[in-house]
């Protein structure tokens, strides 16, 4: 599939359209950001553990039943998905207490939840990718009633998925951030990536951090954490 014409640069993938205007190939940098793009910086190697390993994800969520943008690896860096609206809401889930949750209601990082937490933020940079209710996305037209169901049903069938899979390689999934996008034809499919970028990994015996956190938080070993968590999913 020819590459052309650039359609969007975001902080940390580039997307072109392609011969198909219901395909698009996206391409993955190594730039990094935290903070709404105040911090900048480069993660070397980063964008193809993102795209690999997102694309490792989305083939075991498709295969569990929920359906994605993914289409075919095309190169490290690249790979083909469906053209998607994207729904401007991120779609958070937590299993175990850590960085804004910790920080909004005064707990401990590494708590537990009984039962795992959803929440929405408005994707929306210029105000900072606001909290938001469902009621809040219904009222400013972000999505259908229908579609909120659907996401949240999509969202929950991921964290189980992924939280199996992930304790399997010895890694606890601790939260993580997923978008959804709408075919032409209106169908809901999980969409962006999945990846240390946007899930937090901790090591399940020592609680070592295998993400981003380690770059937000200058905590050193950042490229090292990338190859390790790669690693294990590829079985390495
Ligand atoms: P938070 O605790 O900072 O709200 O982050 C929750 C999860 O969402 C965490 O796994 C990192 C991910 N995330 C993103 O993917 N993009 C973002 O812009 C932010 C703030 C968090
Ligand atoms: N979306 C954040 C940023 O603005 C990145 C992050 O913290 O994951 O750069």
């Amino acid at each position: 599939m020819e590459k052309k014409q650039q359609l969007y640069e975001g902080k940390a993938k580039k997307v072109y359209a392609t011969s198909d205007p219901e395909l698009v190939i996206v391409s993955y940098k190594d730039d990094a950001t935290a903070f709404d793009g105040l911090k900048k910086g480069t993660i070397v190697g980063k964008g193809a553990v993102n795209n690999r390993m997102s694309n490792m994800m989305m083939k075991l969520l498709e295969k569990s039943g929920v359906p994605t943008h993914f289409v075919e690896e095309l190169s490290d860096r690249e790979t083909l998905v469906k053209k998607v609206s994207i729904v401007p809401l991120e779609v958070i889930i937590r299993n175990v207490s850590a960085g804004s949750f910790a920080k909004r209601y005064g707990v401990e990082e590494g708590i537990p939840f009984d039962e795992p937490t959803i929440e929405f933020s408005y994707k929306n940079d210029d105000l900072h990718d606001p909290l938001l209710n469902s009621y809040h996305a219904l009222a400013l037209h972000l999505a259908t009633k229908e579609e909120i169901g659907t996401i949240k049903a999509y969202a929950f069938k991921v964290n189980e998925v992924l939280k199996a899979y992930f304790l399997s390689i010895g890694v606890k999934l601790i939260d993580f951030k997923l978008e959804f996008g709408r075919l032409k034809d209106g169908t809901i499919v999980l969409a962006d990536e999945i990846s240390p970028d946007t899930c937090r990994f901790w090591d399940a015996q020592t609680n070592e951090k295998l993400d981003k956190d380690r770059f937000r938080r200058d905590l050193g070993g950042v490229e090292d954490a990338y190859r390790e968590i790669f690693q294990r999913v590829a079985g390495k």
